[in-house]
């Protein structure tokens, strides 16, 4: 089994990073060998890693056509770090004929040797994130319960719906999840009723709480399981991972 998920939204601050790092966390509890990938020139997947400019990063291997090279962090996770030049990457694309297989061709490799391969996005639907489609089965895209958040949802659609057209026909968006969510708010409740309309049974049943362990968590360079196990983030995510896990049988074997 193995499933490359492309973690999605270009709407900033939505809890990309988080769950990246979280999803990642819980996979590897369970067993599953998972390799992170930050492919965003923020590099804030990287910094929740404690991992700096120094590490081999992902601009290395589309820069010097070594490959890509792990670095290896605990049982069962590893991570292709990201630097701020992961920016010029973006132009080189670009100067290439606006490249959109060039991060497909570096990850290929290393697919056979993990379960899950699970790709940071930067806030744009620029020529990295469509690099990261292009390599991508799915797309699971958190969304923060805003008005604003769920006008941009239609323009991520017809952007994977692209890449499958013209690039690449196994990818699809799988899931959606609402984070930082709170339920006393109508206006939350009323949101996630549109992204129902919009995705109907690929809304995970899971909606992340906002909670203050998440957001801490990444200073000490610990995931929420380590940080705080007993948070509603450890709760929220590790109901996310096993909702990952349940759709297994019908995107495990793409
Ligand atoms: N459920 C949550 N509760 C509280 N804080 C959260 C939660 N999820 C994320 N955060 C915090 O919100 C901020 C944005 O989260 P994150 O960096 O994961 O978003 P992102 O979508 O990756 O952002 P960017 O678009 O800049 O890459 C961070 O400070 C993070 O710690
Ligand atoms: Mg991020």
């Amino acid at each position: 089994m193995n499933r490359i998920i492309s973690i999605s939204n270009h709407k900033g601050g939505v809890g990309k990073t988080t769950s990246v790092v979280n999803i990642g966390a819980g996979l590897a509890k369970h067993g599953r060998k998972v390799l992170l990938i930050d492919l965003d020139p923020q590099a804030n997947l990287t910094i929740s890693y404690g991992l700096s400019e120094s590490e081999k990063h992902i601009y290395d291997a589309h820069s010097n056509g070594n490959g890509l090279e792990p670095f290896h962090i605990r049982e069962n996770i590893d991570i292709i770090p990201a630097s701020s030049n992961l920016a010029i990457a973006e132009i080189e694309l670009k100067s290439k004929d606006n490249d959109e297989n060039s991060i497909a061709r570096l990850i290929n490799p290393l697919k056979s040797q993990y379960d899950y391969i699970i790709i940071d996005c930067p806030p744009s639907l620029g020529l990295l994130t469509l690099n990261a489609f292009a390599a991508s089965d799915e797309v699971i895209i958190p969304i923060q319960p805003h008005y604003l958040a769920i006008k941009g949802l239609a323009k991520i659609i017809e952007v994977v719906n692209n890449i499958k057209v013209n690039v690449n026909r196994r990818v699809e968006i799988s899931g959606v999840f609402v984070t930082m969510f709170d339920k006393r708010k109508i206006l939350h409740k009323d949101v996630l009723d549109t992204i129902i309309m919009y995705f109907d049974d690929r809304v995970f049943k899971t909606k992340v709480r906002t909670n203050i362990a998440l957001a801490e968590a990444p200073a000490v360079g610990q995931d929420i399981f380590q940080y705080d196990p007993g948070s509603n983030g450890a709760y929220d995510y590790s109901r996310i991972v096993q909702e990952v896990i349940d759709m297994e049988s019908k995107f495990g074997n793409k």
